[in-house]
C-alpha cells in the first residue's frame, strides 16, 4: 500500500464520487454513469475495509455494515429499467446526502485513525 503523509487517497476518491454523482443528473446521463458509481463505489468501499481489516480498526462492522447499505441502495437504484431524468435527478440528490454524511461523519472517524497508525 502507499505510503504518503495523509491519506490523500481517501479524499481524491470521495471527490470522484460526488463528481459522479453530479454527472448522474446530467441530461445526456447514460447508464454507463450509474455502471461507474456502482464500479467507482465498490472500489471505493473496498479499499477502506481493506485497510480496517487490515488495521483490525474497532469500528469496522459498523463501517462496513453503513457500506453495505449504500451497496444495496444502489444496486435497488439501478433496478431493471433505465432511470429517466426525474429518477437519477432523485437518485443523486439522496446518493449525495447519504454520502456527505458517511463521508463528514464514520469516514471521518476512520480517516484520523488511518493518519495515527502506521500504515497509510
Ligand atoms: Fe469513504
Ligand atoms: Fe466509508
Amino acid at each position: 500500500m502507499r505510503k504518503t503523509s495523509d491519506i490523500i487517497w481517501q479524499d481524491a476518491q470521495h471527490q470522484v464520487l460526488f463528481e459522479i454523482l453530479d454527472l448522474i443528473r446530467e441530461p445526456d446521463a447514460g447508464s454507463s454513469v450509474m455502471l461507474r458509481l456502482r464500479d467507482y463505489t465498490e472500489n471505493h468501499f473496498a479499499l477502506e475495509e481493506l485497510y480496517m481489516e487490515h488495521l483490525e480498526y474497532p469500528g469496522r462492522d459498523e463501517h462496513v455494515r453503513a457500506h453495505d447499505r449504500f451497496r444495496t441502495e444502489v444496486q435497488k437504484l439501478l433496478g431493471n429499467r433505465e432511470p429517466d431524468a426525474l429518477d437519477r435527478e432523485i437518485i443523486s440528490t439522496f446518493l449525495t446526502e447519504w454520502l456527505k454524511r458517511h463521508v463528514f461523519g464514520i469516514d471521518k472517524k476512520l480517516e484520523a485513525f488511518l493518519v495515527a497508525s502506521e500504515l497509510k
